[in-house]
């Protein structure tokens, strides 16, 4: 787990938007236990292709045993097809190996032809696509590409989404703020 939160860290510390969110990076270890699991839209970590930029993270999340897979939504929330194709692992936080209450960074999964629609949290986000590719919509503007390594910031609450295409979608993501186990709402399209 050390070697792949160097590797994240190191990656979000090229983004100004991460620096609030660094400064809380816990300075411990990994120490919770966490029980291993698997989900469906995990089989995309062996499909996804990195960028040259991201090919050493993209080893080390692969080669990272023991990760816990996660799902915030349950079938009376989103559709089953949705489920199939999502899911996120926590590195650090209330929940991941290395605690946090003040900051979470995990990886969140899409598989492909998938749409997570607009929604909001309190919490406020920074992305970076590591694996695959996607569009991206947030506030009021039309979903647009963003290539792998691109720093993608959703401040409280403002709306975003995003959506695959042929490939899925693997990014990186850092929390602060709000309750960091909060469900997002979602908002009318
Ligand atoms: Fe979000």
């Amino acid at each position: 787990m050390k070697q792949l939160l160097d590797e994240v860290k190191a990656i979000f510390m090229g983004s100004p938007a991460a620096a609030p969110f660094l400064s809380d990076w816990p300075l411990e270890e990994a120490q919770r236990a966490v029980t291993p699991s698997r989900l469906p839209v995990c089989s995309i970590l062996d499909v996804l292709r990195p960028s040259d930029q991201t090919a050493k993270i993209w080893a080390a999340l692969q080669g990272q045993p023991g990760l816990s897979w996660r799902q915030t939504y349950q079938a009376a929330e989103m559709s089953e097809a949705f489920l199939r194709v999502y899911g996120w692992s926590e590195f650090i936080g209330l929940r991941g190996p290395v605690p946090s209450t003040t900051i979470a960074c995990g990886v969140l999964l899409l598989g492909p032809g998938v749409t997570y629609p607009a929604h909001a949290h309190a919490a406020e986000e920074v992305y970076i696509p590591i694996a695959g590719a996607a569009e991206w919509m947030r506030a009021e503007e039309e979903f647009c590409p963003k290539e792998i390594g691109s720093v993608i910031h959703h401040p409280s609450w403002m709306p975003h989404g995003m959506r695959t295409g042929a490939e899925g979608l693997a990014a990186l993501y850092l929390w602060r703020g709000g309750d960091l186990a909060a469900k997002s709402i979602f908002l009318d399209s």
